[in-house]
């Protein structure tokens, strides 16, 4: 878990040239569903690449604590022998999520429709975030929770004796929440459906229809409307998981305002409801390239290639791409800082309840360094001073957020001063190896 213990203080101080090739980990959201998929299915999910990062690591212990066993050899492949669905066996002791919101929800989905109660908990930032949005649903299941005032952890979760199919509209754009329906939905006789209004990342859908649910996405013009059938035996599968996308974030976006960088960051995952920040990067004059485009693991996946782009331009984000790239607006905001004019984000109210509000946390750290940053409740406006004018020199609070620590490092390659986080530990959440990685490029990040 992370943030409980003694703070690391790093500070980023500017550098020049960062080359080389970035192996970042393996992806987050795939990583705790092939695990919790793995635990769900009869027999023996062999998964590769699984990134190894406090998150995932929590979920691992989580589907120990229902009766999987979970392993991982010397070379880093992890073996789950699953116990099926409507398997999960009660827990002795509370859950402890760490720092993932994704865990606890998808964990909460996954063992809703079972007759079992289970207890979780968290650290200080999960503990603060809203789980309502994953008990309503539940609730239409008929499973009931216990927690904490405005619905927070730590949480019991009864779960449902006599589980019944569901039909919700998730009214936030939430794959957390779409996915925590669809987990549950798997124990519930008949057809569960869920309606999003906007398409959130898909890593669900997929994965269940690889592990040989029937489950079906139709695209209409209030959304997509996706329908799963209950209680199928799902079948072991062997799992590639590709990198993350938004771990790759923080490299390519640290070669494209450090003066003389060309960046290769391989292997990258490109799903389509991934990959906005990328898009939004190119529109802004960023020097960025998808190469050797390919497909592995049932994603689209390539090589991202970045290079120092002085001539960026501010943009207009429009709130459509948001779910694309949710992740991604911190270290967006940092860029934004470099280009010429105004970034404009819009549509953005999920930030305000991440590990972080992470609108006020990124604001409140530019304009410590020098930067200008206009906001309201769902959107902000980060205005640009272009290549060489950043002044940064402030030490910036990382809230427990593993993405707010990394954009603030990242900021400090670039600004006239260095740029320094109160606590990097919450890095090790998602991205255990990017001070090292960083270095490895050329970057100058210093441990205080
Ligand atoms: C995730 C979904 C997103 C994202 C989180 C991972 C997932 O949250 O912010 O880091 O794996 O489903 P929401 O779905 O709540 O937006």
């Amino acid at each position: 878990m992370s943030g409980h213990g003694t703070p690391i203080p790093m500070t980023s101080h500017a550098s020049t040239g960062l080359s080389g090739q970035a192996d970042v980990p393996g992806d987050k959201s795939v990583s705790h569903r092939a695990l919790i998929l793995g635990a769900l299915s009869v027999g023996e999910t062999k998964i590769t690449g699984l990134l190894e990062g406090e998150d995932v690591l929590d979920t691992a212990g989580a589907m120990r604590a229902f009766g999987a066993e979970v392993t991982r050899d010397d070379d880093g492949t992890w073996h789950v022998h699953g116990v099926g669905v409507g398997g999960f066996a009660e827990p002795e002791q509370v859950i402890d999520c760490g720092n993932s919101g994704t865990g606890v929800r998808l964990i909460m989905g996954a063992m809703a429709t079972s007759p079992i109660s289970a207890t979780f908990t968290g650290d200080a930032s999960l503990n603060s975030r809203p789980m309502a949005r994953v008990t309503d649903p539940l609730a239409l299941f008929g499973a009931r929770a216990v927690g904490r005032a405005g619905g927070r952890l730590p949480m019991t979760i009864v779960g449902a004796a006599d589980p019944v199919p569901v039909r919700y509209a998730v009214p936030v754009p939430s794959a957390q929440v779409k996915s925590a329906v669809l987990l549950a939905g798997l124990n519930a006789p008949g057809e569960t459906v869920v309606i999003e209004k906007e398409a959130t990342r898909d890593h669900t859908e997929r994965m269940l229809a690889g592990f040989g649910a029937h489950i079906a996405t139709e695209v209409i013009d209030e959304g997509r409307v996706i329908t799963l059938t209950g209680q199928p035996e799902l079948r072991p599968q062997t799992i590639a998981v590709p990198r993350d996308p938004s771990s790759a974030a923080f490299p390519v976006c640290a070669a494209l305002i450090t003066e003389g960088s060309d960046v290769l960051v391989p292997g990258i995952c490109l799903n389509p409801t991934r990959a906005g920040l990328f898009t939004t990067l190119i529109e802004m004059g960023a020097d960025l390239s998808y190469e050797n485009p390919r497909d592995e693991g049932g994603e689209p996946v390539a090589d991202l290639r970045a290079r120092f782009s002085p001539g960026l331009n501010g943009v207009e984000v429009p709130p459509e791409r948001a779910a694309s790239m949710i992740d991604e607006y911190p270290v967006l905001s940092v860029v934004a800082a470099f280009a010429e004019g105004q970034t404009m984000m819009r549509g953005v109210r999920e930030l305000r309840v991440k590990e972080s509000d992470r609108i006020d946390a990124m604001a409140t750290g530019l304009r410590a360094c020098g930067v200008s940053v206009d906001e309201g409740e769902d959107w902000w406006t980060v205005h640009g001073r272009g290549h060489g004018n950043v002044p940064g020199g402030a030490t910036c609070a990382a809230r427990l957020d593993h993405r707010i620590a990394m954009s603030f490092l990242v900021l400090g390659l670039a600004t006239q001063k260095p740029v320094s986080v109160d606590d990097a530990t919450p890095i090790a959440t998602s991205f255990p190896v990017f001070e090292p990685l960083l270095k490895g490029l050329g970057a100058d990040i210093r441990r205080d």
